[in-house]
């Protein structure tokens, strides 16, 4: 059965033009899949990700979920937004740990919020940082340090987990010199393209989530997507679509979710595609918005306002739960399913472009393939672009500002 189906008059009619750019796609894809090009390792991931690796990373997840109650994974951008997509979205297959999340924000009031709810938990840490010397990280890390050597002593180092660099950064040699259990992020992924590594699984394992099943789906999607056949590729047709919006002034993509728990998801997404391809004046803004909240809000707005966006709308395909009130003839999936389609008429109706991606179902299998789907097109849609999918120039300059600021004070 397909894992995901994509649906898009707004595609269909511009068959003749998408097939325009096989060449291009071809040549992408060869570059893609040609070992040369730097940092594209998650592009064989799913299917090489080794046995040894992934025992160990899954005895250490399972040794967290036995022992703890919760783990922290400190960290921002992709040293953790694919971890909260996966844990928001999923249901967890046995009992674990319960996450939280610091170093996405500064703010002290979260963090005291936090540390208080941690009173309640036999606490472990899991930070992550592929440079080691992020500041936001760094300073939850400190902070979350102090909590842990209070409450537990000299032998708190043994609830720490550090995933980063291999060799170098502050972070590796902290861990190195405090015996903390440590997995080495490989160079050539960077960090919005390494949830399907111990940034993602080695937290979502202690959480009672199958990850083999999530490298699993992401391993189909590796096998379905490997072909620079544009009609057998669905995540290389969704690229090149981008890039027809993009050229026809389209700069906004609202990526629509039906189900709430997806939300999360689309934070993950914003992330791979600003950071990937807002670059040298070029790229589609990100948007995320959920369904039927969003219908009552900006819902004017996409209808009658500037038409400056396209719309991609993720839907289930399958639900496996359904409610229904007495006196009611259909559940609460037919109304969802419905409110879906309506969008995607009152869409077409008035010539915004839409495009419907139906995930056959939500668990980790699928979700495994809709990661790889995104981050297959998002590559090809920056290199048909001409930007460099893999480097983030902006949010290097802002993180050299903060560090240059932190230290004049
Ligand atoms: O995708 C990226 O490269 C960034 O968003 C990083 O993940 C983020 O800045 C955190 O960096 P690091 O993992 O080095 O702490």
């Amino acid at each position: 059965m397909n894992q995901l189906l994509l649906r898009s008059k707004a595609m269909e009619t511009r068959e003749e033009t998408i097939l325009t750019r096989r060449e291009a796609v071809t040549g992408c894809h060869d570059r893609l899949h040609g070992g040369d090009m730097d940092m594209t390792g998650w592009v064989d991931l799913p299917e090489t990700l080794n046995g040894e690796e992934l025992k160990s990373l899954k005895n250490a997840g399972n040794e967290i979920r036995h022992r703890h109650s919760a783990l922290v994974v400190i960290g921002v951008g992709g040293s953790y937004l694919g971890t909260r997509a996966c844990y928001e979205a999923l249901t967890p297959q046995s009992q674990g740990v319960k996450l939280f999340f610091a170093g996405w924000n500064l703010s002290g009031r979260y963090h005291e919020k936090l540390l208080r709810e941690l009173d309640r938990h036999d606490a472990a840490l899991c930070v992550v940082s592929k440079s080691g010397t992020t500041i936001e990280t760094t300073l939850a890390f400190d902070l979350l340090k102090d909590y842990m050597k209070k409450r537990y002593g000299r032998d708190f180092a043994r609830r720490v987990y550090a995933v980063t660099d291999p060799k170098k950064g502050a972070l590796r040699e902290e861990a190195e010199k405090m015996g903390y259990q440590t997995f080495a992020l490989d160079e050539n992924i960077g960090g919005r393209y390494s949830v399907l590594t111990a940034v993602g699984l080695l937290p979502l394992t202690a959480a009672g989530y199958d990850v083999e099943a999530l490298l699993r789906g992401a391993a189909k999607a590796e096998n379905a997507l490997n072909t620079a056949d544009l009609s057998k590729n669905d995540a290389y047709r969704y690229a090149v679509f981008r890039n027809l919006m993009f050229e026809e002034g389209k700069s906004i993509e609202f990526f629509s979710f039906t189900e709430p728990e997806m939300i999360r998801f689309g934070d993950w997404l914003k992330q791979l595609f600003a950071e990937s391809e807002g670059k040298d004046s070029k790229g589609i803004y990100p948007s995320v918005i959920g369904y039927s909240t969003d219908l009552h809000s900006v819902g004017q707005f996409l209808e009658e306002g500037n038409p400056v966006f396209f719309e991609t709308m993720i839907t289930l395909g399958h639900h496996t739960i359904d409610l229904t009130a007495d006196g009611h003839e259909h559940g609460y999936n037919r109304h969802i399913d419905s409110v879906a389609e309506a969008v995607y008429r009152v869409r077409n109706e008035k010539g915004t472009p839409i495009t419907r991606l139906t995930l056959t179902s939500l668990d980790e299998e699928h979700l495994g393939y809709l990661i790889y789907f995104f981050e297959k097109a998002c590559a090809m849609s920056c290199m048909l672009m001409n930007v460099n999918p893999f480097d983030q120039p902006g949010v290097e300059a802002y993180k050299r500002e903060l560090r240059a600021l932190l230290s004049e004070e």
